[in-house]
């Protein structure tokens, strides 16, 4: 039987896409990675597809700016990119570009987004940060991460799995940057392996 097909969306590092790659290695996740696609072209993640030999792809949103076409188009292209492929599950693992229903309207149900905060809270940038500062001044007492599914609206949709995160009063921004990290990999692993044994 063929195994499902996994395109994977990062604008960064990509650490969650290494943790993805990872657990295909080890069997943890029975999948193809069959795209990695990147709206950044100095995305570290382009280097981590590459190393593990899965196809990627440089698209990004500042030439259709620059020609005064709209995000829809972006996205209606973007969508056209990624359908030969015939992804089972789409995952946006630290992808920095807000998708409207041109694109999730294409993959129903299969699009996910990782994100680090809880449903509800810090949606958008620098989620670690504002969580950070908002427990300085003792506004939370811990943080978190999800994974949900993917609507127009940043960072919120049906969740599809989410962990608590500790944070400790000697923790400086990178120690919790850290163990978020850790969290969000397992969480990301477990949800997409989850999703696709459904
Ligand atoms: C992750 O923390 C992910 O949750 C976040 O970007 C980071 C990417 O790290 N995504 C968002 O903030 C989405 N709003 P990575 O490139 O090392 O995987």
């Amino acid at each position: 039987m063929a195994l499902p097909r996994l395109v994977i969306l990062i604008s960064g590092s990509g650490s969650n896409l290494q943790a993805v790659l990872d657990a295909v290695e080890a069997g943890t996740i029975t999948a193809v990675p069959s795209l990695v696609v990147s709206n950044r072209k100095k995305a570290y993640g382009l280097v981590r597809a590459e190393t593990a030999g899965v196809p990627t792809a440089y698209f990004p949103f500042k030439p259709y700016r620059g020609a005064g076409k709209s995000r829809e188009q972006y996205d209606a292209d973007l969508a056209e990119l990624i359908r030969p492929y015939q992804p089972d599950l789409i995952v946006l693992a630290g992808w920095m570009h807000i998708l409207s229903a041109t694109f999730l309207n294409c993959f129903p149900h299969k699009v996910i987004n990782l994100h680090p905060a809880l449903p509800g809270q810090f949606a958008g940038t620098h989620a670690i940060q504002r969580a950070y500062d908002a427990y300085q001044r003792g506004e939370i007492a811990h943080t978190g991460c999800m994974v949900h599914f993917t609507i127009p609206e940043v960072d919120a949709g049906p969740v599809v799995a989410q962990a608590e995160v500790p944070i400790l009063p000697t923790d400086s921004l990178a120690d919790l940057e850290t163990r978020m990290h850790q969290a969000e990999h397992q969480l990301l692993v477990t949800a997409v392996q989850d999703l696709l044994t459904k």
